[in-house]
């Protein structure tokens, strides 16, 4: 079908129905200064507004995703500037974030319950929600993780309702950093990219060195160098290029703003970040539809950069726009380590300026940014909503880890600990209420990090393979002990 053009405007060659980019911005200074425009994003093609036929197609959703606007641009979170769809992620005239805006009148004429509930589980079943403008080609079969109702483990926390968001599960990689490298692999495939990488803390790197092994892409992962093994084997598997860094994770990620400035990839985490960012919103999307199509009362979420937070707040504030679900009010919580909590220690001190920690100190590796990209925003997200900050020490990720496991039968990775150990401080502080319903993100599988739990939480029983051995070395003891 033909778009309709304003007078003047050259048509998109490749007809993608791009997105509306007003000026300023940097690519449309010169003659058309001023004109408000549609670009498709792939370089100086500019095609006019949709047409009428085109939107009683999109009534209908009948056609195909491709010719949605739904995801309209990037936008500057600091002075809400607009910019094409490509891969950059900071404001030309403030250095403010991007993130990527979406048209939500359109979606709301198509978005519906029924037709949400119609389509595979997978966190794509909320595609229009998501920034890529074609049906997504890395990662379709990544999310919709359980959602478990904890009830023992509520009872030993001390509240009422408790549920699990339980991304230990997810696919491939088994934390919740497959969403959104499904989301910034499938972005940069639209955008070209052959080669793609990410600075990590571990989780990413497991994630972007499986998915782009499964979609033919060449990728470097970048580290500490002192990740745990499980992390690193998680990595190297996939034959990706596994380059070990002598520094602390900021120190990583400056390295690789510089590599991605100067060699063009596709950095998830950098240059791709405005999608990649995008993808934590089906965590929030996934916990809203599992609880019957409402939003948690309260929410508690580990943070490392702070972004899943700020994700999962706009998840929820999506759906009650779009009337999905009823806007009721909701807390969102940060947990962290604290020998790394510029988070969490920023919101004790009341403050939104967050002081980087150089050096952290915690068997919390992957929760390690000193530096977080999307602190401040993550405590805006927790002060409009009335939520709070708790970090946990070592030990208390450790007892996290156990009672996760032990009342829950859930094996999470240090990040679960964080979450669990956190959620208990912050219900006895009453930042969550006793009589109240929470649900608990957690992100990852504890096999990646044994390192932690080696040695403290008990060991086999050693017998001989006889009866008299079991009798005498287990059952007996057992049964004294039950007597008491
Ligand atoms: C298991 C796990 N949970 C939570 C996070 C926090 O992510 P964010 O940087 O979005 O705050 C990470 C980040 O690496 C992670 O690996
Ligand atoms: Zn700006």
């Amino acid at each position: 079908m033909k778009p309709r053009q304003p007078p003047g405007y050259g048509r998109c060659k490749k007809r993608c129905f791009g997105d509306q980019v007003p000026n300023p911005a940097p690519f449309l200074r010169g003659k058309d200064e001023g004109l408000p425009r549609f670009h498709c994003g792939r370089g100086g093609h500019f095609i006019g507004s949709l047409g009428k036929q085109l939107e009683a197609l999109l009534e209908k959703g009948n056609i195909p995703m491709q010719s949605k606007p739904f995801f309209s641009n990037l936008k500057c979170r600091e002075c809400g500037r607009l910019y094409p769809k490509q891969a950059i992620h900071v404001c030309d005239f403030d250095f403010g974030p991007l993130e990527a805006a979406y048209d939500y009148e359109a979606i709301g004429r198509v978005l519906t319950r029924q037709r949400i509930e119609s389509r595979p589980h997978t966190m794509w079943r909320y595609r229009e929600l998501l920034p890529i403008d074609g049906e997504p080609t890395v990662g379709m079969e990544v999310g919709f993780t359980p959602l478990i109702k904890a009830d023992r483990l509520a009872k030993l926390l001390g509240i009422r309702e408790l549920w699990i968001k339980n991304d230990t599960v997810n696919y491939p990689t088994l934390s919740f950093k497959d969403r959104v490298v499904s989301v910034a692999l499938s972005r940069a495939r639209e955008l070209g990219f052959s080669v793609v990488a990410c600075a990590s803390t571990g989780n990413l790197a497991n994630s972007v060195a499986a998915n782009a092994a499964s979609a033919g892409l060449k990728s470097y992962v970048l580290i500490p160098a002192d990740l745990e093994q499980g992390k690193v084997l998680g990595s190297l598997i996939y034959g990706t290029q596994v380059i070990a860094i002598q520094g602390a994770y900021d120190q990583v990620n400056r390295l690789c703003s510089e590599i991605a400035g100067k060699y063009g990839w596709g950095f998830v985490n950098v240059n791709l970040r405005p999608y990649y960012a995008e993808g934590s919103k089906s965590m929030g999307f996934e916990i809203c539809e599992q609880l019957g199509w409402r939003i948690p009362q309260h929410t508690v979420i580990p943070m490392a950069s702070g972004s899943l937070l700020t994700k999962i707040h706009k998840s929820y504030k999506e759906f009650a726009q779009l009337g999905l679900v009823e806007n009721t009010p909701f807390s969102v919580h940060g947990t962290q380590a604290t020998g790394c909590a510029p988070i969490s220690h920023a919101i004790k001190r009341g403050t939104d300026i967050v002081k980087p920690v150089s050096k952290p100190d915690t068997i919390v590796k992957s929760l390690a940014i000193g530096t977080p990209a999307d602190g401040y925003y993550a405590i805006h997200s927790m002060k409009q909503t009335g939520g709070s900050a708790e970090d946990v020490s070592d030990e208390e990720v450790v007892e996290g880890i156990r009672m996760l496991a032990e009342y829950a039968g859930i094996f999470a990775e240090t990040a679960g600990g964080v979450t669990v150990a956190g959620a208990r401080k912050l219900i006895a502080s009453g930042h969550i209420g006793k009589d109240d319903s929470a649900v608990l993100c957690i992100t990852g599988h504890g096999l990646k990090t044994q390192e932690a739990i080696i040695g403290k939480c008990g060991a086999p029983r050693l017998i001989a393979p006889n009866i008299r051995e079991f009798e005498e070395k287990v059952y007996a003891p057992d049964l004294a002990a039950a007597a008491f």
